[in-house]
């Protein structure tokens, strides 16, 4: 036993140390692969042993029960606010105040991360509150969510008494854009910019939701220690990011308030490069004795200011509003606007998301609408520009009728979006084609928007199927189209017939399976026969597979439309298997690997894809159906396991071995 925790415990400070190289240094040492393969070997680990589950282990991000409400929890020491400086004479004026107490230079000039703030309390090395700022005195408990961050340390590298500290926990502009993204999918409200969607992810009850939001954190403030000192912030962001925590690296030491309006400038351009959203940046006295006869106002200590750069915002006309129909159905406005130059890129095209939202803003044709980049990114109209009215502007009404297909446009209960229910509507038809020909899915080269638009115009296409049943001289019908890419497009469309299984389920467009859900999936199930027959039990007993997935690919496959469709598929030649496609042989079929320790010759990534390449299953634990352990340096508890239950041991030269002897009859 004391045998098995200390494994345990050297498993999770491998771990620990991954995570810290992976989300705070930005350096991961090893792949993702290796990583989920350790991780798993714990969770399987501290299954055998429940006993032995400390709340400190990097599988116990998420846990305990959603609540009802987020407890108020007091600050200690308060949060205060940061007054604020627009011009370099503003720095100045700062410069000079500061002089006057304490003449010695110095500042710290940071990044102002635009999150929410949050105060992190750890006693004894380990993390056992965190807390919003709430209005400075009274922040909210958040604990459980926070542990779902996967760069903030639920445990420090040396176990001082106590420690707080502060930070931002904000959304990485590319999750936002994707959260939003699915957002809409769903028909569900989207969030005006990171900050808020940041907030809203971290203000859960069910700390589940949270961690499916891959929100980050920026640490820059000690605001109590014992057991060790610091005197400036320079000492402070060093001890915080040794003790692992993510600090962030653009911060500079400057010897003068000039130097800091240089930092200020050059920031101000290059924030658009950054993939984190900031407004500002805040300057610090770089020592922390003279702190105290600076004192502070009402709400803002005088050691600090934050530089606040000017918003990104232009006035354009709203020309028209395009309404798209997508993939799923939805029914989304578009403004067309005179284009204007906006962070960097010209702006011509808004989503306008739903129509409550036009309502909600009162935008109309012909307006004056305020424009900026939602997250830096995303264009979007802020306010339409009253004011400026002429009294000819014209209000927008949501459409009675899809505009593709002229079926009723319906909105279900609890959804911003309308919806065109039709399957057969032109407009998602050609929506879903695209996508089944991407080159995530299907990979159909030469299948892109501008073909698709002409095959579903001309009625050549009427369901996706219908692509299969297309030869030469249909396309080559089409306009500006020489016989010779016609062929080329046939024999991309034939080609198409042979893909994997894995690629057939994403082409499909299922509602939460993309391509690497459904490459997961058809690890387990690996034939499109299975998958009709599939309990909701048998898809979650798949790790990765959540009640959502299960659903939405419940209700795929029990929706007769869909299993016409894909009859319609398997008859046109479609492989619906996931391995052994064109013959290539399966010598390694219904064996099951599970790899232990380091190989010499490839990584685990590499051996896991040869193997599944002859047909054999990677298994994260040894269990009785294990057909070999493969034994790698430095093995872990598996060994003992497959030792015991007297599984067949490999080395790597073996395993060699049998790859030769395979790799060559293929
Ligand atoms: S220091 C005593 N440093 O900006 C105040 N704040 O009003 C200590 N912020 O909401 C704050 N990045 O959460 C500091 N590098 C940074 C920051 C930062 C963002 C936020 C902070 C607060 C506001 C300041």
């Amino acid at each position: 036993m004391p045998d098995i925790k200390s494994q345990i415990e050297s498993l999770r400070e491998e771990i620990r140390k991954h995570e810290y190289q992976y989300y705070v240094l930005d350096d991961p040492l090893i792949a993702d692969a290796d990583y989920d393969a350790l991780m798993r070997e714990l969770i399987s680990l501290e299954q055998q042993y429940p006993e032995l589950i400390s709340p400190d282990s990097p599988t116990q991000r998420v846990g305990g029960k959603a609540l009802e409400v987020l407890q108020p929890v007091r600050h200690r020491i308060p949060l205060l606010s940061l007054d604020n400086a627009f011009t370099q004479a503003d720095l100045h004026d700062f410069d000079r105040r500061v002089k006057k107490i304490y003449d010695q230079a110095g500042y710290m000039a940071e990044l102002k991360i635009d999150g929410l703030t949050i105060a992190l309390i750890y006693e004894n090395g380990i993390l056992t509150r965190a807390a919003t700022r709430g209005d400075g005195t009274i922040g909210e408990d958040v604990t459980l969510n926070v542990r779902t961050i996967k760069s903030i340390p639920l445990k420090l590298k040396q176990p001082l008494p106590r420690l707080e500290v502060r930070g931002e926990v904000y959304l990485p502009k590319n999750e936002f854009v994707r959260l939003n993204q699915e957002r809409e999918e769903r028909g569900e409200r989207i969030f005006a910019n990171p900050r808020n969607a940041a907030a809203g992810s971290l203000r859960q009850q069910d700390p589940g939701v949270t961690a499916g939001r891959a929100l980050a954190a920026f640490i820059y403030d000690i605001t109590y220690i014992e057991g060790h000192s610091v005197e400036t912030q320079q000492e402070a962001l060093a001890f915080l990011l040794a003790q692992g925590f993510p600090v962030n690296r653009e911060a500079s030491w400057c010897e003068q308030i000039e130097e800091v309006y240089d930092y200020c400038q050059r920031f101000e351009e290059m924030r658009h490069t950054l993939p984190y959203e900031i407004d500002g940046a805040v300057i610090k006295l770089n020592a922390f004795a003279p702190r105290q006869s600076l004192g502070q106002t009402a709400k803002s200590p005088r050691w600090a200011i934050a530089y606040k750069f000017l918003a990104e915002e232009k006035e354009t006309r709203l020309l028209e509003i395009e309404i798209n129909v997508g993939r799923t159905g939805i029914i989304a406005p578009t403004a067309i606007m005179e284009p204007v130059i906006l962070a960097g890129t010209t702006v011509g095209r808004a989503s306008l998301h739903n129509f409550d939202l036009i309502k909600d803003k009162d935008i109309r044709i012909g307006d004056l609408v305020l424009l900026h980049k939602a997250g830096d990114i995303i264009p979007e109209i802020i306010k339409p520009v009253t004011e400026k009215r002429s009294g000819e502007e014209i209000i927008i009404t949501p459409p009675q009728n899809c505009p593709a297909c002229g079926s009723q446009a319906v909105r279900f209960e609890g959804e911003v979006a309308l919806r065109c229910e039709n399957i057969n509507c032109p407009a998602r038809l050609k929506e879903s084609l695209i996508f089944f020909a991407s080159r995530t899915a299907m990979d159909i080269e030469g299948m892109g928007p501008a073909l698709v638009e002409q095959l579903v115009e001309r009625g050549l296409v009427r369901e996706i199927a219908d692509i299969y049943s297309l030869d030469a001289q249909n396309l080559a019908a089409i306009e500006r189209m020489g016989n010779k890419s016609a062929q080329n497009i046939i024999n991309a469309i034939e080609a198409s017939k042979q893909r994997p299984l894995h690629r057939l389920l994403t082409a499909l467009g299922i509602r939460h399976i993309g391509a690497k859900t459904a490459r997961i999936l058809t690890r387990e199930i690996s034939s499109m026969d299975e998958f009709y027959e599939v309990s909701e039990q048998q898809l979650l007993n798949i790790p990765e597979i959540g009640p959502k997935m299960a659903s939405s690919l419940l209700s795929f496959f029990a929706e007769s439309r869909n299993r016409a469709g894909l009859e319609r598929l398997k008859q046109a030649g479609l492989n619906m298997q996931e391995e052994n496609i064109d013959g290539a042989p399966q010598p390694l079929a219904g064996k099951t690997f599970v790899l232990t320790g380091a190989l010499k010759t490839m990584g685990r990534q590499e051996a896991s894809e040869k193997i599944e390449a002859l047909g054999g299953k990677i298994s994260s634990s040894v269990s009785k159906k294990t057909s070999y352990l493969l034994l790698g340096d430095e093995p872990g508890s598996k060994y003992d396991k497959a030792m015991q239950l007297g599984i067949a041991i490999i080395n790597e030269e073996e395993f060699l071995h049998i790859l030769q002897q395979y790799e060559q009859a293929t």
